[in-house]
């Protein structure tokens, strides 16, 4: 099988052929940023969104951005012509390859791009209609979970919780309010309104949370962003999870127990057909970002 085309430093290049330095801080010391864009038929879902992330996370490491949005989303295009379809982005970034390994950051690297495509793996039908199972844990994540950085073993750790007892995903509370799950964010229903968590340092802030938001703001649903509590959470009508690969989806077992009826529920319903509708509006669209 021939290897597929990556992006390295500007170059496009069978992803076998790459070659990283041991020395590279993303790996000594996982000092990166990263993104996940998806691409649906070729157009970037959100692309500024992405890459204003991307430069905050920037921003908090101190670590200069080789790329603006436009010749980030330049870039991206030029990987994306090797690959046709509904694509998710990966792109990461590092501060580069020291002569030696040092916590201190050194001035002057040239930090290391790599980006890679792979084919989107959007839920399943299944999964759509007869939601997923979640467990929780305590969130022992470090303060700083509004960078999207390349140092996920925070985030590893948790998710393998739910790996292991067969679930999709560990939702995580710190100090009795919940935060996110180990790889997306949460939200709860209750009585027909829609809450989620503020967005500060203990959670990424999801370009999907962002899209939900507007699209319960465009289609009237009523929806607050406020500290949830973990009994309001084990108390929910509803529960989902959003991510750019899982789209939203609805929670229907929280630690082997049903969420509200066990089914997803009404509001799930409505905002996934409002979330497919935008999907199917962006594919439409002409080809700009
Ligand atoms: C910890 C965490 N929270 C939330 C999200 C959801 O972010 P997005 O909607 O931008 O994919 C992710 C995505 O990977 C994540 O890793």
């Amino acid at each position: 099988m021939t290897s597929p085309i990556a992006y390295f430093n500007g170059e496009l290049l069978p992803l076998d052929r790459i070659r990283i330095s041991p020395l590279d801080r993303g790996f000594i010391f996982g000092d990166g940023v990263y993104e996940v864009v998806p691409a649906y038929g070729g157009k970037l879902l959100r692309a500024r969104e992405h890459f204003k992330r991307l430069q905050r996370s920037m921003d908090e490491i101190a670590l200069a951005n080789p790329h603006a949005v436009d010749g980030w989303i330049a870039e991206v295009g030029r990987l994306l012509a090797h690959h046709p379809g509904d694509q998710a982005v990966y792109i990461q970034v590092t501060r580069g390859v020291p002569p030696k390994r040092d916590h201190v950051i050194p001035k002057g690297l040239t930090p290391t791009v790599f980006m890679m495509a792979s084919p989107l793996p959007t839920p399943s039908r299944e999964m759509v209609e007869k939601g997923v199972a979640c467990v929780t844990a305590k969130d022992f994540r470090w303060e700083k979970c509004h960078i999207k950085s390349t140092s996920l073993l925070g985030n590893v750790l948790a998710r393998q919780i739910s790996a292991d007892a067969g679930a999709t995903e560990t939702i995580l509370f710190r100090d009795g309010f919940l935060t996110e799950a180990a790889a997306s964010n949460v939200f709860i229903v209750k009585d027909g309104v829609v809450a989620c968590a503020p967005q500060d340092n203990h959670i990424l802030l999801g370009i999907t949370y962002e899209l939900l938001t507007d699209l319960a703001r465009a289609g009237k649903v009523r929806y607050e962003i406020r500290p949830v509590a973990e009994a309001e959470v084990r108390s929910a009508d509803e529960i989902w999870l959003t991510s750019s690969t899982k789209e939203v989806l609805a929670v229907t077992t929280l630690d082997g127990k049903p969420v509200g009826s066990g089914v997803p529920g009404p509001a799930f319903r409505r905002m996934h057909a409002l979330f497919q509708d935008y999907k199917a509006r962006l594919a439409a669209a002409p080809a700009t970002a």
